[in-house]
């Protein structure tokens, strides 16, 4: 709370915050008796935090690239928590979930069972490069957790560079390697030692200063100064475990050319390892089945996860090089469905669904169909500053003014609950950046569809 205005401090972070004038007005517009008795009581039962209870809206159905509310409002959802690649309740994903309940239904630890091994082997198939030893967890936070612990234990350092305004997990280890106010409050607590934090690439908005004036990046001015900073910070510091970070940030920003050689390079040069949060944006989201492989970069551990129970179940997975594998006598997961045969069978299904479907190549083609699109758009609204995107990550940046670039997270606010009006969810990030996350089943004509919605609520602010 503001102590001066008594306003909530709404912390601009990874996703809109519940406690905006917006919102409220959002939910005082919710009247349906049905949803309102389930909002309520959801606010009754649960704890509130500002990116999930008090809740938008109460939904009964999610199918496809479609969301409904209990009043039969459909959602085009842009969104999706980044687990719905494949679109929500896909047919063949809870046939197979289903096939799998009546055949086995649970292997605890020290057994082994055949999704699991089925699952293990596509995950060393399909990342890049040498990785392919594997660790299962529930969800994100948890394989982050295990990367980090994997990082120690193999170069016997416990200290991290990540980057400022990033996200990787709400457990201790994650809260202490991102960089969201949101989750690093004082009130929490000392988070872990050694935890270096840098400025993160973001062209648009250089905290190097660096950013130019004709939309263009010069990084022959810049000198890649944000690659340099991580090189120097690995250097001073001398014994650094590794460097995490997501190779395309989800706000979204995509890295300059050569950022991630050069990264690459510094933590070869002193002896850090490379850890890839492709929690979000792998399997296929960037157009590439991970995001790492549009810059030729492979990590010696990738963690992927969301998309990977196909939008039904947890499941996140730790892969690494297998010169990693050196704890024998330690544990590093032992999470209690590491080897579930249902959660498997559902990655290892999503994953056939992706390759089988295409998703990737459509991903690829309908995402570059859209930034098209969205670069139009910019070019008839001022108070959009910068589109950015790859495959299907898009953002629209608003901005108050083209020059100053200063953030308009009030208009941002505005043009969200005017777009949920009319059919389309998405989540804005850092308060003022329009953020798309479209499944990759998304069609051209779905993209002109939202895009429509979004370019009337943001013509309502030019
Ligand atoms: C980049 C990134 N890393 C880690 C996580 C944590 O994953 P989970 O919510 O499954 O614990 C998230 C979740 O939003 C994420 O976006």
């Amino acid at each position: 709370m503001n102590e001066t205005t008594g306003t909530p401090v709404i912390y601009e972070g990874e996703s809109d915050s519940n406690l905006s004038p917006n919102r409220r007005n959002w939910q005082a517009s919710q009247t349906d008796p049905e949803i309102q008795r389930l909002l309520d009581d959801d606010e009754k039962y649960y704890l509130r935090q500002s990116v999930s209870t008090p809740c938008l809206s109460a939904i009964k159905k999610a199918e496809g690239l479609w969301i409904e509310d209990m009043s039969g409002n459909r959602f085009m959802d842009f969104h999706g928590n980044s687990v719905h690649h494949i679109g929500y309740g896909h047919p063949r994903l809870i046939a197979a979930i289903k096939d799998q309940l009546d055949d086995l239904s649970f292997s605890p630890r020290r057994f082994t069972c055949d999704p699991a091994v089925d699952l293990a082997r596509k995950l060393a198939e399909i990342t890049p490069g040498d990785l392919g030893k594997t660790l299962l967890a529930t969800g994100g936070s948890d394989a982050i957790e295990m990367a980090l612990k994997l990082a120690r234990i193999n170069t016997g350092r416990h200290k991290t560079v990540s980057f400022w305004d990033s996200f990787h997990g709400a457990g201790f280890g994650g809260t202490s390697i991102g960089g969201e106010a949101l989750f690093r409050s004082d009130r929490v607590g000392p988070l872990l030692p050694g935890t270096e934090h840098v400025p993160p690439f973001s062209c648009y908005r250089c905290p190097y200063g660096h950013e130019d004036r004709d939309g263009q990046p010069n990084y022959e001015l810049c000198g890649l100064a944000c690659a340099n900073m991580v090189k120097y910070v690995l250097e001073k510091e001398g014994d650094v475990a590794a460097v995490i970070a997501e190779p395309v940030r989800a706000l979204p920003y995509i890295p300059p050319p050569g950022f991630w050689k050069s990264v690459r390079d510094a933590c070869n040069a002193h002896g850090a390892l490379l850890i890839f949060d492709e929690i979000p944006n792998g399997l296929g989201r960037t157009g590439r089945m991970f995001s790492c492989e549009h810059f030729d970069v492979v990590p010696d551990i990738l963690v992927a996860g969301k998309s990977l129970g196909g939008g039904i179940l947890p499941i996140a997975a730790m892969i690494a090089h297998p010169d990693l594998d050196v704890a024998h006598e330690l544990a590093i997961g032992h999470y209690t469905h590491e080897k579930n045969p249902v959660t498997c069978r559902a990655a290892l299904t999503t994953i056939q669904i992706i390759e089988d479907e295409g998703l990737v190549e459509n991903a690829a083609i309908v995402g570059a169909y859209a930034l098209e699109r969205l670069h139009a758009m910019k070019d008839r609204h001022t108070i959009i500053g910068d589109v950015r995107g790859l495959g299907m990550i898009m953002g629209l940046d608003l901005v108050k003014g083209a020059d100053t670039r200063e953030p308009n997270s009030a208009a941002a606010d505005r043009v969200l609950y005017r777009c949920l009006e009319n059919g389309l969810s998405f989540k804005t990030s850092m308060g003022n950046v329009l953020t798309l996350y479209p499944p990759l089943i998304t069609t051209k004509n779905d993209i002109d569809h939202a895009f429509d919605i979004i370019e009337a609520a943001i013509a309502e602010e030019s």
